[in-house]
């Protein structure tokens, strides 16, 4: 059964937002200039997703936005602990923040996200980093308000780690960036326990959201433009399980595709072994479901793959890929892939290379193994050297990179219907935005057309993009 916030809970937070914005209020009329909030996100889309709820949250309170930290009188980092780069990278953030609020000390300096959901590095935060003064894990972001409050009004650091029994907060004010297409999470959390995997412990048991909550989410984005939805989760393919509502995954993206509005439906990420027949159908029947799907297979030999707790062979895996490929011809497929797992060898790695030659992915995402302190893989011994394994990750992106470009290339000559997404990041003279199967289209327009849907006839193939021109 989803557990769901109170709402004396969420009223007591509406309360402190309101305070909030009151001590705002004040702090525009005596110093001539409202308080200004910055924040920065590391990893995953959930993560994307849960800061447009503190964005949201923080508007609601009263706050505008400043993309510089060093003008921000609240920085709001919300981080991932996936791997330790990215740990790495907020600790160095931390370190010049300490020289910005040296010369401004009213400055309000925030960590939540998944990193301070363990407890070690919550310690070290306080030991090392006094001048942090909030700290909330995963399970506290819609008690924001009442945080803020108190790490604005009281001496020393406010922290709020604890995990919670799951319950999910629905309601919570939303501020995001794109109107036209949006992230809604289905469901938290994940059940699975990959051996090299921190996110179980961070984010806690999986838990869905009632399907009401979820379509009423959606029509409500509709009604303020939004056209491509994508669905949340950490593995959607599991979603109600928990429920008494008796759906599936496959019934919600039928009732989604039911939406009048919805033109795009995009889902991630799914889990090879919980893909099913019934979840291929649906998607094959769905016309507003993209070609495209993110499948991670992490690692193409059966031992890695027993020793990650995966819970399929290869075998299972290629012949479900096989599955997808005969019911959607021309279905883009995507992986994410770990280079250098414990105990992997070059002749693993061969196995994986092979994976990559079988499927041919349009794109990969690939990660080198970085252990997680308290999983089962941190306690498994390396075979490859450092220098073995970054040879390998190379040899990897070397051979995706060649079917990448060939992907590419079959679409050159095609029209393709595209939502445009802006100016592209790279060259800001061109327009960029998706096909149904996600892939990036770089062409010349006027920005008006962002958020719109237009037809661009592909000129060009590159290895991470396209190039074509509007017809
Ligand atoms: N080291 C490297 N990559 C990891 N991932 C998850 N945990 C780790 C880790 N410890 C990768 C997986 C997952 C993606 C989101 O991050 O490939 O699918
Ligand atoms: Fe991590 Fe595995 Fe869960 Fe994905 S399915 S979040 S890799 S434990």
């Amino acid at each position: 059964m989803t557990k769901i916030i109170s709402e004396e809970e969420l009223s007591r937070q509406r309360a402190f937002s309101a305070k909030l914005r009151e001590a705002n209020a004040h702090f525009a009329a005596e110093y001539g200039r409202e308080r200004l909030a910055h924040t920065e996100t590391y990893g995953c889309q959930q993560n994307e997703n849960d800061t447009e709820r503190i964005r949201g949250m923080l508007k609601e309170a009263g706050f505008k936005f400043t993309e510089d930290a060093e003008k921000a009188d609240v920085v709001i980092y919300n981080t991932c602990a996936v791997r330790e780069n990215a740990e790495q990278k907020v600790f160095g953030r931390l370190g010049i923040l300490k020289n910005i609020k040296e010369r401004r000390r009213n400055m309000i300096i925030g960590i939540c996200g998944c990193m301070v959901q363990q407890e070690h590095i919550t310690e070290k935060i306080k030991a090392v980093h006094d001048h942090v003064d909030l700290i909330f894990g995963t399970h506290a972001l819609y008690k924001l308000p009442e945080l803020l409050y108190n790490a604005m009004h009281e001496k020393g650091v406010v922290v709020d780690i604890t995990q919670s029994d799951g319950a999910i907060a629905e309601d919570i004010p939303v501020l995001r960036e794109t109107p036209w297409k949006a992230w809604v999470s289905v469901m938290y959390g994940c059940n699975n326990f990959c051996s090299y995997c921190i996110v179980p412990y961070v984010r806690g048991r999986e838990r869905s959201r009632k399907s009401a909550d979820i379509l009423n989410e959606i029509k409500e984005l509709v009604k303020n433009g939004c056209t491509e939805i994508s669905l949340l989760g950490q593995n959607v393919n599991s979603y109600g399980k928990d429920l008494d509502e008796g759906i599936d995954f496959a019934d919600l993206i039928r009732m989604v595709n039911d939406i009048d509005g919805v033109e795009r439906i995009r889902f991630m990420t799914s889990h090879p072994k919980d893909l099913s027949d019934k979840l291929i159908t649906a998607m094959k029947e769905c016309d507003k479901v993209c070609k495209q799907l993110h499948l991670p297979v992490q690692a193409g030999s059966n031992r890695i793959l027993k020793e990650m707790n995966r819970k399929y062979t290869r075998e299972e895996y290629l012949e479900k890929i096989e599955k997808i490929k005969r019911e959607i011809p021309g279905i883009a497929l995507s992986t994410d892939i770990i280079v250098g797992f414990p105990t992997e060898t070059n002749e693993d790695f061969e196995d994986t290379l092979d994976i990559l030659r079988r499927v041919e992915y349009d794109n990969i995402f690939s990660f080198i193994y970085s252990r997680r302190e308290g999983t089962p893989a941190a306690k498994l011994d390396f075979v490859l050297t450092d220098e073995e394994i970054h040879k390998n990750f190379n040899r990897l992106l070397e051979v995706q990179n060649e079917i990448s470009k060939r992907k590419n290339e079959a679409y050159v000559g095609r029209t393709e219907r595209i939502l445009v997404d802006g100016a592209s990041k790279t060259d800001k003279t061109m327009l960029s935005g998706r096909t149904d199967s996600s892939k990036i289209v770089n062409f010349k327009g006027d920005e008006s057309l962002t958020g719109k849907y237009v037809d661009v006839k592909i000129t060009e193939a590159r290895t991470w993009s396209l190039n074509g021109e509007l017809i």
